[in-house]
């Protein structure tokens, strides 16, 4: 059989399971029919209080960019004239404003060069970096991540 045929005939044989599953009433693990448009969420405002105030938000993984536990609201927006973050986060300023520093891979660009203050292709924080909202979890969900694992198993040690 050639490469076309057997493409097809899966694509087929998709087209008739999803219509089998639809047909059988299933519900997606949002808990609305398949076939229902998804209801649009409620818009939430962030939650957080002023930065120096809050606690960080524990990491679920050592690579993980950590969320923002602090308010965002009243910062002007991330352009090409101004970055907020980066006048309490930045080299220059993170002592003086008491701000955890940006991570050391932010100093270095991609051809590997390091420079004094975060690269250009870490300048929009938060492409990465993600507000707070009090949201309750869509579907039950028991992950855990691995950084309060690790404490607990250093701290047995
Ligand atoms: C007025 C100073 C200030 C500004 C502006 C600010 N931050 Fe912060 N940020 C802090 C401080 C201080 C903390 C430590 C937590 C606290 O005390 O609230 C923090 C914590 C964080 C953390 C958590 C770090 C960790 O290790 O868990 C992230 C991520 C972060 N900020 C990102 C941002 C981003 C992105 C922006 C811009 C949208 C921003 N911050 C603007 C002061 C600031
Ligand atoms: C491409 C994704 C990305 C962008 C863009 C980015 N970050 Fe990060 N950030 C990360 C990751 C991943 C980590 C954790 C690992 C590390 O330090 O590289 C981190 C760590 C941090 C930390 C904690 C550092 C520490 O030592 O614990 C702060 C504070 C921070 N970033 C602030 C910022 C600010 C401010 C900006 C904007 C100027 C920014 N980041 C842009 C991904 C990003």
């Amino acid at each position: 059989m050639n490469k076309t045929i057997k493409l097809t005939i899966t694509a087929v044989a998709a087209c008739f399971a999803a219509l089998a599953f639809a047909a059988d009433g299933a519900k997606s693990i949002r808990g609305i029919d398949v076939a229902a448009p998804d209801p649009v969420a409620d818009m939430k405002s962030y939650v957080g209080k002023r930065p120096g105030t809050q606690a960080p938000v524990v990491r679920t993984f050592s690579t993980q960019p950590p969320v923002i536990p602090h308010a965002v609201e009243n910062f002007d927006e991330i352009n090409l004239e101004g970055n907020q973050c980066l006048d309490c986060h930045g080299a220059a300023n993170y002592e003086k404003k008491k701000a955890p520093k940006i991570g050391d891979s932010h100093f270095v660009d991609r051809e590997g060069k390091k420079h004094e203050e975060a690269a250009a292709g870490r300048h929009n924080c938060v492409a990465c970096h993600v507000p707070q909202v009090d949201a309750p979890p869509l579907v039950e969900n028991a992950f855990k991540g691995d950084e309060p694992a690790k404490k607990a198993a250093a701290k047995k040690n």
